[in-house]
């Protein structure tokens, strides 16, 4: 159906509809929700990393106070695994057999009458182990190496005659850490059998893929399972699993029957939902004297779990960030004896972005270009692996705006030139490109006798704004005040969505929302069709104007009458209208979808005897295509920015020879905190896409990338020194 454009780039500011619910304690995280009758799950984790577990005596914990049940591999059924997505398949079923995968893999799971007597029967649980030989070292030469199942590499041209041929030359390594999803909501499942039914609150960015997957593993029909997450608790990727421990809890509750809640704990966020996998990355660039790139070269490495499909193409964008005519790119991954890799924010942009954006401010020093002219000179006005023009693309904007705010300009391009006290300036930035991604979507809207209108569907707002942006849109669809209009969502009883995940909800989301909120307001229409009393009657869709929950004609305001007196008149107590959002199919396009674009400016202060780095600032500027909400909008990429900050200067899981998390603390794990962040701008530029109705690109995820190689190379502008290994610490720059 189409949409009415009227809407400006950036919508309204509005504050978070459910920002008085969340500020008051109201609103009810996975880990808030208790139910009647509900006794307590706790996790046995293997303390080996691979291996086989030998025996496991269960006798002192099931003697323990409060104890109602142990389970082990011994007791559990064979479960199919969940199905597959978009993303692959959900992780293999839990305690299958008897063979350990990964240091902190499930082994048993105690469940008891309270969450402390579950705990401590947990620690009873004795489990001997046949440990072997554990890969756990993303270099270590007795890895399995799996090729790029997704087809994404790309090989153009010829790097290796460009490479004999160019008149600079510039190659490095880079490598990235594991870093962990760190959300303050401990991921939590609250599991409910009645009858046949089953009922899962769940931490999940994605209900109805959770829910298709519990059909799928405990082999009943999805219309026996509700999944409900209205509230997450945050969530960076981590969510768009049903992990193992998620599973292990419904079957606890079948085996119970009674209700069972797991609430993770700290260091079990570790090893249980996923982490962006650490990346090794050799990248060569080659140009000619002007800075026109004419070999760009980006192959990476990166961990995959013995038996998981998680994949990140680190590499891929590298083949389409830039005007060239000879690129290759290839991932390889190395399969480990680790907990899951997964997407955490930005998945495979953050990693491929710090290689890629370093090298070519290793390229503009070597050219001695501005690094923002280097860019120019590179622009890529059509996508250039195929072509064809961008749906949209103010990448250019995105440089100019963001300089010009930045006060790039003032900026010394001699390194250690720049210099406030003790402190030595540095101005670095980078680039991004984002990959386009949509999924198809579902909403309901509802309009009432009251005039009030009730929208949802079954996807989650992890944090983001969700509920808010679709109020908005609802409202300004519907034509009916914001206050009038309630929007529901988070849970899989209401029709289907696509995961809070790949920048792609509120496009695929606003979209389907529009287009059921318009199919509301034709059934008005349609309802007065031929009723003598409407001053509507007769009206095509775009005759008409709905302002104040009152419809009237375009060209004579005066004739109209409210939704509250059709339905009235006609004896009805609601219309209700189903809309979906389909997304364009590229190859039909003739243009190449285009996700977001974004220029990062930094600027660190480094002490130029301690070697202490601090970001002073940072300006984002942000091509996302139609901005609905410039608050919240702004906050994501915020809170995206402060990300970033963790992942250049702070953040890294660090695995032990045996291969057990050594940090898995938030006391440990360092990311940062106010101190550590300074003055944040962000510049929404662009317009429009031309690919969905709702013009949107997502902007959830860009705002964490460009951020380390921005940091990166400010440092190497304030010191000299370039650092090609994140995190940044002191010690790299003393
Ligand atoms: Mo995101 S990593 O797509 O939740």
């Amino acid at each position: 159906m189409s949409v009415v454009e009227t809407a400006p780039l950036v919508g309204a500011g509005i504050d978070r509809v459910d920002g008085a619910l969340k500020t008051a304690g109201a609103a009810a995280y996975p880990s808030d929700v208790n139910v009647p009758g509900q006794v307590y799950g706790a996790l046995v984790q293997s303390t080996v990393a691979s291996g086989r577990i030998r025996s496991v005596d269960t006798l002192a914990a099931e003697a323990a106070p409060g104890v109602l049940r142990v389970i082990t591999h011994h007791v559990t059924p064979r479960l199919p695994d969940g199905p597959m997505t978009a993303l692959g398949a959900s992780p293999p079923a839990p305690l299958q057999d008897d063979r350990i995968l990964h240091h902190g893999q499930h082994v048993a799971m105690v469940v008891a009458e309270t969450p402390e007597e579950a705990a401590a029967a947990a620690r009873m649980v004795a489990v001997e182990y046949a440990a072997d030989d554990a890969l756990t070292g993303l270099g270590d030469a007795r890895a399995e190496l799996v090729e790029n199942p997704w087809g994404l590499d790309s090989d153009r041209g010829s790097v290796a005659e460009a490479l004999a041929t160019a008149d600079v030359k510039v190659s490095a390594t880079y490598t990235t850490p594991d870093n962990t999803n760190n959300p303050l909501g401990l991921f939590a499942t609250v599991a409910v059998w009645e009858g046949g039914k089953l009922t899962v609150h769940d931490t999940t960015q994605w209900p109805s893929m959770a829910r298709a997957t519990f059909a799928k593993v405990f082999g009943l029909p999805e219309t026996s399972v509700r999944v409900l997450a209205p509230y997450v608790g945050g969530a960076f990727g981590n969510g768009l699993r049903v992990w193992p421990h998620v599973i292990l809890t419904v079957l606890a509750a079948r085996l119970v029957k009674r209700p069972v809640k797991v609430v993770l704990t700290r260091p079990q966020m570790f090893t249980s939902i996923g982490h962006r996998p650490s990346s090794v990355q050799h990248l060569t660039l080659g140009a000619d004297r002007s800075g026109t790139l004419t070999a760009v070269e980006h192959r990476a490495t990166s961990p995959v779990a013995m038996e998981d499909d998680d994949y990140e193409p680190v590499a891929a964008s590298s083949a389409v960030s830039y005007a060239c005519a000879n690129v290759l790119t290839r991932d390889t991954q190395a399969r480990l004896h680790i907990p899951d890799p997964t997407s955490m924010r930005a998945p495979a942009e953050a990693q491929g972005n710090f290689a890629l954006e370093s090298a070519l401010d290793e390229l503009a020093v070597a050219l001695r270009l501005d690094p923002v002219e280097l860019r120019l000179r590179n622009y890529a006005e059509n996508h250039p692996g195929n072509g064809l023009p961008w749906t949209s693309k103010a990448l250019k904007e995105c440089y100019l705006a963001g300089a010009e705010r930045f006060g790039w300009s003032r900026r010394d391009p001699e390194p250690r030139s720049m210099r406030d006290g003790d402190w030595l300036v540095g101005y670095g930035m980078a680039g991004v490109t984002y990959p386009w991604y949509a999924q198809p979507c579902n909403a309901r809207a509802t309009v009432r006798r009251d005039g009030s209108a009730f929208v949802r569907s079954a996807a989650t707002d992890i944090g983001t704004g969700t509920y808010t942006v679709m109020t908005q849109v609802s409202a300004d669809t519907l034509g009916i005040p914001l206050g009038r209009v309630r929007f529901d969502l988070g849970d899989s009883d209401m029709p289907a969505a696509p995961q809070a995940g790949g920048s792609g909800l509120t496009g695929a989301l606003a979209t389907a929302v529009r287009d059921a909120c318009e199919r509301v307001v034709q059934q008005v229409l349609d309802l007065v069709r031929e009723d003598g009393e409407s001053p509507l009657r007769g009206c095509r869709r775009e005759e008409v104007t709905v302002v104040d929950g009152r419809l009237h004609r375009r060209d004579r305001p005066a004739e109209g009458e409210s939704y509250a007196d059709v339905l009235d008149r006609h004896g009805k107590e609601e219309l209700t209208a189903d809309g979906t959002s389909t997304p364009a199919d590229p190859s039909t396009l003739g243009m190449a979808p285009a996700g977001a674009f974004g220029a990062k400016f930094v600027e660190v202060r480094v002490d130029a005897d301690l070697g202490v780095v601090r970001v002073a600032r940072v300006v984002s500027a942000i091509d996302g295509g139609r901005i609905l909400n410039e608050k919240t909008a702004r906050s994501q990429i915020i809170g995206g920015t402060v990300g970033g900050i963790g992942q250049a200067l702070f953040e890294e899981t660090a695995t032990d020879r045996t291969g057990r998390i050594a940090n898995a603390t938030l006391g440990d794990y360092l990311v940062p905190v106010n101190a550590d962040v300074g003055d944040m701008d962000v510049v929404f530029v662009g317009e429009p896409d031309r690919a969905t109705p709702a013009g949107t690109k997502g902007v959830g995820e860009i705002g964490l990338v460009g951020i380390a190689a921005a940091v990166a190379n400010a440092v190497h502008h304030a010191t000299g020194k370039r650092v090609r290994s994140l995190p940044i610490t002191l010690d790299d720059l003393l």
